[in-house]
């Protein structure tokens, strides 16, 4: 045993401590929803899950799971290219690829894992990528992995800064945008049809991570590209199954069928790590399937999100404006938000995390209120009153 291994961390947590910083996260002992239960015993409203559509617990879900269980067992025991490629694989590729409006896509266990084999696999020594300052930190790994010849981060949503950073690189051989369709800390939405336009002139290719964004996004759900008016114009996709589709696990890669089966060949975390485990894709492909046949259901997270900004607005607080399915309000120190999460939890049986550095800058740290499709208007009322109590 490494002492000084051992001591150097409870140093290092002993600070974060000090701080406020220390992340003490709930334990749920019941199933995911907008009420659910802690280890405890005690009852919650949950509004910080990214079950945006109220799917990770619905019986249709978890009974298409289990059935995958029962028909293929627990896992694939290999990656894909060995024999980890089973039918519910190729079914739900071929369903999320409809969804999204591409031709192909291909699953992995996790949106990380996309996101890595995307930009590592289409970015080389010959490729600049550009890189928008929030982007989600697993875009920012892969883009520190990928061995791209040149890396920029421009200021968020900045098309003039962007446009301005393309201009000057019609020397390397590929150029990639790499953006969040929906930024997850702050809510907001990438411009993407101006960011198909940018790029399109400057012969740049345009990957859109729609984690946040697929399920949520557009009067069908199909995302942040429809709901600007360019399903089908983005270059490539990807998302996570581990948030609105279900809420279990797993991401893909969507996009024109070369650059899919591209990925398929050479994409190491699709070569070297097992594929999604079967049940996961049989649930993951029925939420898909509830996401096509009840659009009621987006109609209601829109109207839910809204009465929620709505409802804190009338408390007299100031959440960030937008019209994605997080609300986050901006508290200032990080100790402050840890705080009012603690007490969002501890008197009002409210979940709502706190977000603080290094997560999101130094002085801007916040409550994130996340709406879920399953909520009732009386959700949304206790909810506003417990936020505004706390930040009195
Ligand atoms: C924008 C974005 N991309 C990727 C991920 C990672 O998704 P997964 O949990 O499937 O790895 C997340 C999850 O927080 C996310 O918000």
């Amino acid at each position: 045993m490494n002492d000084r291994l051992r001591s150097d961390s409870a140093a290092a947590l002993a600070d974060m401590a000090s701080r406020g910083t220390l992340k003490v996260p709930p334990i749920l002992d019941a199933p995911q929803g907008p009420s659910s239960r802690l280890g405890d015993g005690r009852e919650v409203l949950v509004a910080c899950s990214n079950d945006y559509l109220g799917l990770a617990a619905d019986p249709r879900v978890v009974a298409a799971s289990a059935r995958g269980l029962q028909e293929f067992g627990a896992g694939t025991a290999s990656v894909r290219f060995i024999c980890g490629t089973f039918t519910p694989h190729l079914e739900l590729e071929r369903d999320l690829a409809s969804l999204v409006g591409t031709e192909a896509s291909l699953t992995f266990v996790s949106c990380w894992d996309a996101n890595a084999a995307a930009i590592t696999t289409l970015a080389d020594e010959n490729t600049v990528v550009l890189s928008d300052a929030l982007n989600h930190a697993s875009i920012i790994d892969a883009v520190r992995l990928s061995r791209a010849g040149k890396k920029v981060v421009y200021p968020h949503v900045d098309l003039a800064a962007l446009d301005e950073a393309l201009s000057g690189m019609g020397e390397w051989a590929r150029r990639i945008v790499v953006t969040d369709g929906v930024f997850s800390m702050e809510g907001d939405v990438a411009p993407l049809p101006d960011l198909v336009e940018l790029c399109r002139r400057h012969d740049a290719v345009l990957i859109v991570d729609d984690s946040h964004g697929v399920g949520v996004m557009g009067a069908d759900g199909r995302g942040t590209p429809s709901a600007q008016g360019v399903l089908g114009e983005i270059d490539v996709l990807t998302g996570t199954l581990g948030k609105a589709l279900g809420g279990a696990a797993g991401g893909y890669v969507a996009g024109p069928s070369e650059v899919v089966e591209l990925l398929t060949q050479v994409a190491r975390p699709s070569l070297f790590s097992n594929a999604l485990p079967v049940p996961t894709a049989c649930g993951a492909r029925e939420a898909v399937r509830i996401l096509r046949t009840e659009r009621e259901r987006v109609t209601r997270l829109h109207s839910l999100a809204a009465a929620l900004r709505d409802g804190l607005r009338d408390a007299g607080l100031d959440p960030l404006p937008g019209a994605t399915a997080i609300v986050p309000i901006i508290v200032g120190e990080t100790a402050r938000a840890g705080r009012m999460s603690r007490e969002l939890r501890e008197e009002h049986g409210v979940l709502v995390t706190g977000f603080g550095y290094p997560v999101v800058p130094e002085g801007t740290a916040r409550l994130r209120i996340q709406a879920n499709a399953a909520m009732t208007d009386d959700n949304v009322a206790a909810l506003v009153k417990a936020i505004a109590a706390v930040a009195s």
